[in-house]
């Protein structure tokens, strides 16, 4: 089922990487402040889970080692296109983001911008996540989630099984994706729109 799944993402990503730029753009200072929080070292190298076309190269500093995966190729053509025009050398793969084939302990940092609410095991996401990063390694969430102690909206429920399946889960809770997964939350911030998005960094701990 999560194959399905994870395959009709691809046909939905497919379709909107022309216009994906322009419905994304509003949260442009969103994206910058989340990357801002990793403060990111020359020379460390960077995982970006569910890349997308790319928006977030345009705020990684100078220097860092660029892995970038994604499902869909129409949108990770894209980000090879950015990357070309930013001359930024990045390792851009089709990959699913639910079977990180990289060695355990492998990145130093990860960025997981407007992933979770999309993939369709974000459980399972975190934990590969956690896997490939270094023990001390950070990652940072942005997103959109229910907070954790509130109910979800009755409009959320309603809504959630069609936008769901157009491309973006609305009714996802942080908490329950992260419990157990090796990430410890070290900052969370409400990041817009009354608080729905966030900007989460977290910490894979230390053995
Ligand atoms: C809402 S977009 C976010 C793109 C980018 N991270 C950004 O911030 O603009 C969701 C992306 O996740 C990708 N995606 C969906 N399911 C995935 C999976 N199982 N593994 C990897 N990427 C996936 C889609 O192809 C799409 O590019």
């Amino acid at each position: 089922m999560t194959g399905l799944r994870t395959s009709w993402k691809r046909v939905t990503y497919t379709a909107c990487a022309p216009v994906y730029n322009l419905l994304v753009w509003p949260l442009s200072r969103m994206r910058r402040a989340s990357i801002q929080r990793l403060d990111l070292r020359p020379g460390e190298k960077v995982l970006i889970v569910g890349a997308g076309t790319g928006l977030d190269l345009d705020y990684l500093p100078s220097g860092t080692d660029i892995t970038a995966i994604d499902l869909t190729p129409a949108m990770l053509a894209r980000l090879r296109r950015r990357a070309e025009r930013l001359g930024l050398a990045v390792n851009a793969r089709i990959l699913d983001g639910h079977t990180l084939d990289f060695p355990d302990n492998s990145f130093d940092a990860a960025i997981l911008h407007l992933i979770l609410a999309v993939i369709p095991d974000p459980v399972r996401c975190v934990r590969e996540v956690a896997r490939v990063l270094r023990p001390g390694g950070r990652a940072v969430i942005m997103d959109k989630f229910i907070p954790d102690k509130k109910r979800t909206p009755a409009i959320a429920q309603m809504l959630n099984p069609v936008l769901d399946f157009l491309g973006t889960n609305v009714s996802r809770k942080l908490g329950p994706i992260l419990a157990g997964s090796g990430l410890e939350v070290v900052r969370d911030e409400p990041a817009g729109f009354f608080g729905y998005f966030r900007i989460v960094l977290t910490e894979k701990t230390r053995a």
